[in-house]
């Protein structure tokens, strides 16, 4: 999406304060946003958090407790889903075994009674665009994972729907072929320019396909922002340890002043920074930092300049291809755990369980949160 237009774009689709109560079950609290046109929109959150109850109700099939959803302004509460110009494509593809891709294209163009002579042109242009040029005539089982993916978006396209909501359509693929299909339907999405809706709890999905990301948990959102903003600003604990390997620390207020913050964890003071109101002196507080942002060195190697450097012991240590990723106990900040990626390309640099090294990162990298006396007591996380 180019830098300035968003501004000029309308809003596409609008929710104020939806909430969608099943029994005892909130599965949806005071939800609002705004998708402007042709941008990418995805809600991200753990399973039961209520991601796809919210995209049911954009799309009609389940009516919100309160609230209002508009699209295109106008407020949808009494439209049936067929009146609301929307493709969708689900985790399940729900594709017609017993139909041919082409066939498949053409269903919705059918059910819309689009004039039976542009409908073969438009099945092979949509054909087209997922990469499926010569392909028709196979049936939904002569057709890999991807392929039955593609074919089920091109379905979900083909009448020029005004909104496309995807609820985890690439979940059951692996994770190469997901990779690969997250990018080309970014590339698809951008041709057409398609606003959309996609649901995940996959982070990376989320942050290679979206213009925006709404993070969801327990029915409500926590944070909205772009995913840079998202990933380099997360507003609240579950965001930040929600995205990204984190390392959450818990301690107390020392000092405050502005968004500089000081945190005493036992004897030892931490650097961090915070954007929240409620902090203050002595006030328990949680610290979240990035396995990427934390350095490790080995014990006296003075060329390490950070704003908070500790000892700690190497107590896992797993080589993921492209990188070491450390566990590191730290007996200075009572054995709180801290986790360290070293991308090293030589190798050279890698240390050994049991080893006692060196970590260090800035004040700018280290988030804190004012936390509840229960949130420390759900402190925690491995490898
Ligand atoms: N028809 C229903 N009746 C009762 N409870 C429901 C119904 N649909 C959803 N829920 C509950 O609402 C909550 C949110 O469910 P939802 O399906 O929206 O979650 P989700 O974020 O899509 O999860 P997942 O990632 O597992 O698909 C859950 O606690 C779920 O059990
Ligand atoms: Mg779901």
């Amino acid at each position: 999406m180019k830098a300035g237009i968003v501004n000029e774009r309308s809003p596409m689709v609008e929710l104020q304060n939806v909430s969608k109560r099943f029994g005892n079950v909130l599965a949806v609290k005071t939800a609002s946003f705004t998708l402007l046109k042709e941008s990418v929109l995805t809600i991200l959150g753990p399973s039961g958090c209520g991601k796809t109850t919210l995209l049911r109700m954009i799309a009609g099939f389940d009516v919100p407790t309160s609230g209002e959803i508009f699209i295109h302004g106008k407020p949808v509460s009494s439209m049936p889903p067929h009146q609301r110009s929307i493709g969708m494509v689900f985790q399940k593809l729900a594709l017609f075994p017993h139909m041919s891709a082409a066939e498949n294209i053409a269903y919705p163009l059918k059910m819309r009674r689009f004039d039976p002579k542009t409908i073969p042109d438009l099945v092979d242009r949509y054909l087209g665009i997922v990469r499926l040029t010569g392909m028709g005539k196979r049936r939904i089982h002569q057709l890999s994972g991807g392929q039955q993916q593609r074919v089920a978006i091109a379905r979900a396209l083909v009448f020029s729907p005004d909104l496309l909501l995807l609820d985890e359509p690439l979940s059951a693929l692996d994770k190469k072929l997901r990779e690969e299909m997250q990018l080309e339907f970014r590339q698809i999405q951008q041709e057409l320019g398609v606003t959309t809706i996609n649901v995940t709890h996959d982070q990376r999905e989320a942050l290679v396909m979206s213009d925006e990301i709404i993070v969801m948990a327990d029915g409500v959102i926590q944070q909205t922002a772009d995913p840079i903003r998202l990933y380099r600003e997360p507003s609240n604990r579950f965001v930040a340890n929600f995205i990204g390997l984190t390392s959450l620390l818990t301690g107390q207020v020392a000092d405050i002043r502005g968004a500089d913050v000081e945190i005493l964890i036992g004897s030892i003071a931490l650097k961090g920074r915070t954007s929240e109101n409620g902090l203050v002196r002595g006030s328990a507080a949680e610290c979240a930092v990035r396995a990427e942002q934390v350095r490790i060195f080995r014990t006296g190697d003075h060329s390490a300049v950070f704003d908070n450097v500790y000892e700690g012991v190497v107590d896992q240590k797993i080589f993921e291809g492209d990188r070491m990723v450390y566990q590191i106990r730290c007996p200075a900040l009572g054995d709180a755990v801290v986790f360290a990626f070293d991308h090293d390309p030589t190798y050279h640099t890698f240390h050994q369980k049991g080893e006692t090294v060196g970590i260090g990162w800035n004040a700018r990298d280290m988030f804190v949160y004012a936390c509840s006396d229960t949130q420390v007591k759900q402190k925690g996380g491995s490898l």
